[in-house]
């Protein structure tokens, strides 16, 4: 069983997609711990619903990103996890803490990558006319929003899309690409090759 530490700022749907793939029988990862960077968020009661460790580490409270990511860092080991999924989790990580965990650190963004990195993907999507935009698990390398590419699903842009239904649609995808990713890794699938990813067949 592959450990695993999620990450969260929020709501936690993506969280909540690999809480209920990991409850399937053989399934090959284990959700081990929730760390948030805010307290109260919906996350952390996804996560006590599923009988799952949560622990706060509040940014507010560290006098910079530095000390954040130390205390970070000291709840991810504790915890055992051997995999760091990102879902939702709204701070930027250092270089030295990405680095740290390469290969071992994966993310879930809402735009067919390289395509709207950052901040309001959607609008950017509607802003550029495509037809179709989805979602992209990737590795995380410490410039954001790049790295090796493991799992992307498309989906329509239709004429009537304002951000909020995109984000819907999209997001909906994400549920199905995010534990798909994590499965591929927990079956020690995925191959990083340079900056892209191998996928390898599964074993017979
Ligand atoms: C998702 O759209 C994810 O792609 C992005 O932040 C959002 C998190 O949503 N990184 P949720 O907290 O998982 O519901």
């Amino acid at each position: 069983m592959l450990k695993v530490a999620v990450l969260v700022s929020g709501r936690g749907s993506n969280l909540q997609a690999l809480i209920d793939v990991c409850a399937q029988a053989d399934f090959p990862a284990e959700i081990v711990t929730v760390i948030s960077n805010i307290p109260d968020v919906f996350a952390l009661e996804r996560a006590a619903q599923a009988d799952i460790a949560t622990t706060v580490v509040n940014h507010k409270e560290f006098a910079d990103r530095e000390a954040f990511e130390t205390a970070l860092q000291a709840a991810i080991v504790q915890s055992g996890a051997e995999l760091i999924c990102l879902a939702g989790f709204m701070r930027i990580l250092t270089a030295g803490f990405v680095n740290r965990w390469r290969d071992r650190l994966v993310n879930i963004h809402p735009s067919l990558l390289p395509a709207f990195k950052g901040l309001h993907v959607h609008e950017q999507a509607l802003e550029a006319g495509v037809k179709v935009s989805g979602c992209t698990v990737h590795f995380v390398v410490p410039d954001m929003d790049s790295g090796p590419i493991i799992v992307q699903e498309s989906v329509p842009v239709l004429p009537s899309d304002d951000a909020d239904a995109l984000a819907a649609r999209i997001l909906e995808s994400e549920h199905r690409c995010y534990p798909q990713a994590l499965r591929l890794i927990a079956e020690g699938r995925v191959e990083v090759v340079g900056e892209r990813t191998a996928i390898k067949e599964p074993a017979k």
